[in-house]
């Protein structure tokens, strides 16, 4: 990686504004049901610490479009926040606001080894407008700042991008966080320098959302594999019924385009052979395996089916490295959650035989959690947009703004 680190400056004694993602999924009771994002950022944590630093964390969480909404303070999840550090640490302390009195109170008074978490800092417009004022005020309350917020770094917004730049305008340092470092080392070694056979495989709803990664893959992969919801959409397009699946079908010439893309490529480029199919999206749904083509009008296609497991669970198992985005089937509901099993589990496999296998965030991430298997990847990206717009090649503008090594 080209850019400082926190390895690369002075924090003795200095007020650190860290930018993290702890936009955490939480369940109506406000209870936080996967605490990674939090939990990755410790080692960062940890290492300013001990290098003598004070910390003041900013966040985001949700999307509550410049208004103060109660249900998206940060409190709970300053409170994992402590759960997680040391026990011997000092509790965070948290403040209502972000650049207000109270805030910029709290932010002088700290002492070495104190935390403090801003409130969200979407509560005000400023930040997703990117306000070159709001980015100053923030960069006010700190000398060094610290991106480690990979999951963000696709934003262009005050906290992420703007600081940078007025913190830098006032000469202090701007480096990435231990966890932004991880990130970008492991996705970029898979795009960059991967061993091979590097197998990617990509699922998930929208072939739309991945048109950028699909074809950026294709000039890297050796083969590309894919399952999921936009399997429908290359149904499709090869004039094939796909009954009652999920397809829009302005994703059909999308889908027909990367096709040709894929045949000029010359790369190895597979669609399911046969799929579960399911009268409906329920648990106790009727259920058949149909060979791609012969979806029935009145059934949907759920999961990719066992003649593809076998086949791509085989590729998978034999990569050196794997890049893997999107889950295969409707993995939430136990008939369908099959394939995108059998594609964690080969990718586990993978690692063991010495593979680098990388999971790009999102709901494949949830996948592999759910299903106990996150711990055997290499690396699990805490970013899902994020990776996917690095993928596809995009420089990250919260990753642009840090200071160059
Ligand atoms: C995410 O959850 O992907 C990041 O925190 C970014 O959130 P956003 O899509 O609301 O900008």
């Amino acid at each position: 990686m080209n850019k400082k680190t926190i390895s690369d400056v002075n924090l003795l004694g200095k007020k650190v504004l860290m930018r993290v993602d702890y936009n955490v999924p939480m369940d109506e009771n406000g209870e936080i049901t996967d605490d990674a994002r939090i939990r990755e950022t410790l080692p960062t944590l940890n290492f300013l610490l001990s290098q003598g630093a004070a910390i003041i964390l900013m966040a985001h969480f949700g999307r509550p479009k410049g208004q103060v909404v109660e249900s998206m303070r940060l409190a709970p999840v300053a409170r994992r926040l402590s759960e997680l550090l040391d026990q011997n640490r000092r509790q965070i302390k948290t403040v209502s606001d972000t650049i207000g009195s109270e805030a910029k109170q709290a932010a002088a008074s700290l002492d070495e080894n104190d935390i403090l978490m801003l409130e969200n800092v979407r509560f005000h417009s400023e930040e997703e407008a990117n306000d070159a004022n709001f980015a100053r005020e923030l960069a006010n309350l700190a000398d060094v700042y610290v991106n480690d917020a990979f999951g963000a770094a696709h934003r262009a917004h005050a906290s992420t991008e703007g600081v940078a730049h007025a913190m830098r305008e006032q000469g202090k340092p701007c480096v990435a966080g231990l966890l932004m470092a991880r990130e970008l080392d492991f996705l970029g070694r898979v795009v960059t320098n991967p061993q091979r056979p590097f197998v990617a495989i990509l699922g998930g709803v929208k072939v739309s959302d991945k048109i950028g990664v699909i074809r950026s893959l294709l000039e890297k992969v050796d083969t590309l594999l894919i399952g999921g919801a936009m399997s429908y959409a290359f149904e499709s397009a090869q004039g094939r019924e796909v009954g009652t699946s999920y397809f829009k079908s302005e994703d059909a010439p999308i889908a027909a385009e990367l096709l040709q893309l894929a045949r000029e490529s010359g790369k190895d480029f597979r669609l399911p052979k046969d799929f579960i199919v399911a009268d409906r999206d329920a648990e106790d749904a009727q259920t058949a395996v149909v060979p791609a083509g012969s979806i029935p009008p009145d059934m949907m296609g759920m999961d990719i089916g066992p003649e593809t497991i076998a086949e791509y669970s085989r590729v998978v198992e034999s990569a050196r490295t794997v890049l893997w985005n999107g889950p295969m089937g409707r993995f939430e509901v136990t008939p369908f959650a099959g394939g995108t099993r059998a594609i964690a589990e080969a990718a586990a496999r993978a690692t063991a035989k010495g593979a680098t296998t990388v999971i790009g965030g999102g709901d494949s991430a949830a996948a592999a959690k759910q299903m106990g298997l996150a711990e055997q990847m290499t690396h699990v990206s805490t970013g899902g947009g994020a990776s996917l717009e690095f993928l596809e090649g995009i420089e990250l503008p919260g990753v642009a703004a840090l200071d160059d090594k």
